[in-house]
């Protein structure tokens, strides 16, 4: 399957995902039913269901709560029971308007209600747009782990507009970034330095430009990707399985999780995430001190958020206010573990080298 060819990315193009999804879901579609949550339906709700009706769809919408531990089986059952109770049909679809955490919750609910309906994704942050509503993962978190109920139910049709992300706060600007950077990391040095180069000036003239095609690139890369390898078989381990895309998100999620989804946003841990493998990767896989350094100068790039704090903790702590400091480390292999296994928290007094800031520190 052509993925890209089922994605729109643009600039104004939430006045037209009435038409754009006419055109994905065809004539027999008569509801859309719009998941979202009360920020970002508050700021772009109107235009889109005036959009849908323009289109002949009859609409209807639920909002979630705000929030990764919104993304839950609870949350996943009031909106089917609020579909079923606005009479959707299988011939009709869902419209996640929001993040990516609307998007996996809109996506998932989509993939159950009536044994599966269709989906189309309006994805409002940069993460969402250049990585979770691409590639058709959906699903909740649980108490036994972070994305671990869930499906693949690709989207009929995913619609970009980068106007929307001119709403969107720094905190969660700066958290899409870190999955560009994995994706820049990833995807090899001409889009890293692109990368790198639009985070080191972000205020140059033309830089919505650049960003703008950034958006794209970042979308064709983890389409093509996502192409190859469109359910992530297990089984594979060659260069072309999508597994790559998990790049950094080990860590990501166990940081997540112990942390009861409260404290980083989920691409900060992603930074966090990837910063990590890149230093594993150099201390065992021999990993060229260079890419390290590039990587790791990239996620610095992204000083401003709070919890992304770079490589040592005290490079993205600038201008930020931060309660007492308290660091952790993770421990590798090594005599620096004491007899602590690789991949386990410890806490410590002084900031240092391969240590992070406590997300407790941050206000
Ligand atoms: N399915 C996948 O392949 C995939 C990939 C990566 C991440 N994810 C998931 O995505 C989720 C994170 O997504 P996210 O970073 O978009 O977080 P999010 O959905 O929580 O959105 C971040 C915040 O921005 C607000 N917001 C959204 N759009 C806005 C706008 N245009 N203007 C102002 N505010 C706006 C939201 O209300 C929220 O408070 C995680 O649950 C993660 O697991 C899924």
């Amino acid at each position: 399957m052509d993925l890209l060819a089922t994605i729109s990315i643009g600039q104004g193009g939430l006045d037209e995902v009435g038409a754009f999804a006419r055109e994905r879901l065809g004539g027999t579609a008569k509801r859309a039913f719009i998941i979202s949550n009360k920020k970002v339906f508050g700021l772009y709700g109107k235009r889109a269901e005036a959009s849908l009706r323009r289109a002949k769809f009859a609409t209807s919408f639920a909002l979630c709560g705000d929030g990764e531990r919104y993304k839950t089986l609870r949350s996943a059952e009031k909106m089917l029971a609020a579909m079923a109770a606005a009479g959707i049909e299988r011939t009709d679809a869902v419209i996640s308007l929001g993040g990516g955490i609307v998007g996996d919750l809109g996506g998932f609910a989509a993939s159950i209600y009536l044994r599966g309906i269709r989906h189309i994704q309006v994805p409002t942050t940069l993460l969402a747009m250049v990585d979770s509503s691409v590639g058709g993962k959906t699903g909740v978190n649980a108490a036994f782990g972070k994305n671990t109920i869930g499906v693949f139910h690709p989207a009929a049709g995913v619609l970009a507009d980068v106007d929307c992300l001119r709403t969107l706060p720094e905190r969660e600007f700066v958290a899409g970034g870190c999955e560009m950077v994995k994706h820049a990391a990833i995807g090899g040095k001409k889009l890293l330095g692109r990368t790198l180069d639009y985070f080191s000036d972000r205020d140059s003239p033309g830089s919505a430009l650049k960003l703008a095609d950034l958006v794209r690139d970042n979308i064709a890369f983890k389409a093509k990707v996502v192409d190859q390898d469109p359910f992530e078989d297990a089984a594979r381990t060659d260069g072309r399985s999508r597994k790559i895309l998990n790049f950094g998100h080990t860590l990501a999620h166990s940081l997540e999780k112990v942390t009861n989804y409260r404290y980083f946003r989920h691409g900060e841990a992603v930074g966090y995430g990837i910063l990590y493998a890149a230093e594993l990767s150099k201390k065992t896989c021999d990993m060229r001190q260079k890419g390290c350094r590039i990587v790791v100068r990239c996620c610095a790039q992204r000083r401003r958020s709070a919890a992304c704090c770079g490589h040592r903790a005290s490079d993205g702590l600038r201008g930020i206010p931060i309660r007492q400091k308290e660091y952790f480390r993770i421990t590798s292999d090594g005599p620096a573990s004491g007899n602590r296994p690789p991949g386990h928290f410890v806490r410590q007094s002084d900031p240092s080298q391969n240590c992070f800031l406590h997300p407790r520190s941050i206000p």
